[in-house]
């Protein structure tokens, strides 16, 4: 079955078209097309996603990375069967657009469409397993799978017992990480996304002498909060964290001299310092309270999927402390180009829905969609 699938969600406008065969527990995809145009460099300027700015950019560009896609896989979208699009969570303005798309060509090529859950879209990525550069299979997966989900939006625990049937096992109760990430971005001046940006920055760390270099402060100064890591439940706290980092930007900020307080901006060895502990505060809390759920759960796989788990810290961090803790647990990690948005997520979850014959000419945005 050929799926042409779009994603609108967010800032990434994106449409794939895949070949698909197979049933749920062991299915094999192959990437016929895959056109993305992100639009990070226009909204960087507003230092977070604008949505109008979303919804223009992905109504004047859509048209073009459908063409794009098609030309890849050298087929007309008369030759697809079904149309899979993003029906949420997302930012409704811009879900919209991707629908209204995916609705007029469905009527054109009177082909029948299949309303996807972003997030399901993240959890069957990270199960996806590349064996070519345009192949991929979800096979081989040992139920229950727990998910820990982290993206801009969300931050959660999901449990899935039987195929595409979810039960919530925690959830953030502020803020989600990628935002807390972007957050802690701006505070230290750097350039939005705040993510990939604060992971640079970490990994200087790691891998120079910065923590034992002359920086005019201890290491022991930059200690961050592990929010809620004792506590007995799967829920997440990242607004304190985030709120710990502009407290100590603050205190570091103030050089008392000759009985005045001065003002600086922290120097760039102390935003890499800063950016270190953040995100080892954030791993070590994802990992607890991912571990405390496993346990809770006695899920056999493990997934990770959303764009934050693009992080390379946290994907080294979940790979140690699932063999070191949980070795018969199997470990499922997107692909690096599946990690942040895209439009093969969407196909595979929409391949996912067609098999069951979910098929409707209503969808609607709905900017909270939740999978549980
Ligand atoms: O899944 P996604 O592409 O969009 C949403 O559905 O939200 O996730 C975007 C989030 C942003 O907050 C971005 O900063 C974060 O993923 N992100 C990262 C990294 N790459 C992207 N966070 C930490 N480390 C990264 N390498
Ligand atoms: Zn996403």
């Amino acid at each position: 079955m050929k799926i042409l699938a779009i994603e609108t969600s967010c800032d990434e406008t994106a449409v794939a078209i895949l070949e698909c065969s197979g049933n749920e527990k062991a299915a094999k995809f192959q990437i016929l097309g895959d056109a993305l145009l992100s639009q990070v460099e226009k909204h960087r300027p507003y230092g977070g996603v604008y949505p109008s700015l979303a919804k223009r950019e992905h109504l004047k560009n859509l048209p073009h990375i459908l063409d794009e896609a098609l030309a890849q896989a050298g087929i007309s979208v008369k030759e697809v069967d079904a149309i899979a699009v993003t029906a949420g969570p997302g930012l409704e303005p811009a879900l919209w657009v991707g629908i209204e798309f995916a609705k007029k060509l469905a009527v054109e090529y009177d082909k029948p469409l299949v309303a996807v859950n972003h997030m399901e879209g993240h959890v069957l990525a990270a199960l996806a397993q590349k064996k070519t550069d345009d192949r991929l299979q979800i096979t081989d997966v040992q139920m229950p799978i727990l998910a820990l989900l982290i993206s801009g939006g969300h931050t959660e625990l999901v449990l899935m017992k039987k195929w595409l049937t979810y039960e919530l096992v925690g959830q953030t109760l502020d803020d989600a990480v990628g935002e807390a990430f972007d957050k802690v971005g701006r505070m230290l001046g750097l350039p939005y996304p705040g993510g990939p940006e604060i992971s640079r920055l970490a990994e200087q760390v790691r891998t120079s002498d910065v923590l034992t270099s002359n920086v005019g402060h201890r290491m022991s100064d930059i200690k961050l909060p592990r929010p809620m890591i004792d506590s007995n439940t799967c829920d997440f706290s990242f607004a304190g964290l985030k709120t710990a980092v502009l407290y100590l930007l603050k205190s570091l900020s103030k050089i008392p001299t000759n009985g005045m307080i001065y003002h600086t901006s922290p120097t760039e060895a102390q935003k890499k310092q800063i950016a270190h502990e953040f995100e080892n505060a954030v791993a070590d809390v994802l990992w607890k309270k991912t571990a405390l759920a496993l346990n809770q759960t006695g899920a056999k796989t493990l997934v990770i999927g959303g764009g934050v788990s693009a992080n390379i810290h946290i994907r080294r961090t979940f790979r140690e402390r699932i063999a070191r803790d949980f070795p018969e647990t199997g470990l499922r990690i997107p692909e690096f180009a599946l990690t942040t948005d895209n439009a093969v997520m969407i196909a595979l979850a929409g391949y996912y829905r067609a098999l069951r014959d979910e098929f409707t000419s209503d969808i609607r945005a709905n900017g909270n969609l939740a999978l549980a």
